[in-house]
């Protein structure tokens, strides 16, 4: 796998990273986010039971999941959908278990969709994404709501789940799986991001034949990134390393293929 030049965000990202850091930094010291950005990252290596809930359950943790892992996101979802061309013609983005809204409000940019839905179970994540979605300049709305409860899409819709499927217990990951390939088979456009680790996501071989099956495409990335002054400083400072971002994907173009 080459790693590639990532694609460069759009004019409004750089506004938008420094409203985060208004918006987190106000009432936390940078140490105090860089110490919960620490434990949230073993969170997730560790892929320690409770998911998210667990994750967020701190104020510093929820700033350093949205002043970092967000943008980091944002990058990766924006750079895979530039480097295939994902939501060509899409009328909404779909982004479940949209977390702080960054991955699907990047499709939203880069394939220039005119409006953005994100469902996610977590009350904070629901305010986050519809923060993002305004700070970004998109027409979005965000709701509260279970995955299960999926309203059904179709043409003209560009669903999303980005960072979702290993969270997720083994039964509700395959019925999710499932749905988005009857969804693809409807018509919608279907985007799947996750890890590129093969143990945070052993089902990943199966799932890329059946999305192959459905007339969709799998791929890996590496992209070198120059991330904003503030994500790399953080980063440093937890003691990570992502001055190339990694990620894997699934697509199916849906009607648009
Ligand atoms: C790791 S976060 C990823 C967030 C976002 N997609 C991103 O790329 O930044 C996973 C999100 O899925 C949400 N989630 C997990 N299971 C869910 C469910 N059954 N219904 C709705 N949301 C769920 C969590 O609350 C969390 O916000």
């Amino acid at each position: 796998m080459a790693t590639v030049p990532g694609h460069s965000a759009p004019p409004v990202f750089d506004a938008w990273i420094q409203a985060l850091e208004a918006r987190h930094l106000a009432d936390l010291r940078f140490s105090e986010v860089t110490r919960a950005l620490r434990a949230l990252s073993s969170v997730y290596v560790e892929r320690r039971q409770g998911g998210l809930n667990k994750a967020l359950d701190s104020a510093g943790k929820r700033a350093a999941f949205a002043l970092f892992y967000g943008p980091l996101h944002f990058i990766t979802t924006y750079s895979i959908v530039r480097a295939i061309g994902a939501g060509a013609g899409a009328r909404r983005i779909m982004d479940l278990g949209c977390g702080t809204g960054a991955a699907g409000a990047a499709w939203a940019l880069a394939a220039d969709a005119p409006a953005i839905t994100g469902i996610d179970r977590h009350p904070w994540a629901v305010a986050e994404a519809r923060w993002t979605y305004e700070a970004l300049g998109l027409r979005g709305s965000a709701r509260r709501d279970d995955l299960t409860r999926l309203p059904p899409t179709g043409q003209g819709d560009a669903v999303l789940a980005a960072f979702l499927l290993n969270e997720l217990a083994d039964a509700a990951r395959v019925a999710l799986f499932r749905r988005l390939l009857d969804e693809a088979r409807r018509g919608a456009q279907v985007l799947i991001v996750e890890p590129i680790s093969l143990r945070v996501s052993p089902w990943w071989r199966d799932a890329a034949s059946e999305m192959a099956a459905a007339g969709g495409r799998a791929d890996e990335w590496r992209f070198a990134v120059d991330l904003p002054d503030r994500v790399r400083l953080l980063d440093k400072a937890a003691g990570l390393d992502h001055r190339e971002l990694t990620a894997r994907s699934l697509y199916c173009p849906g009607a648009a293929g």
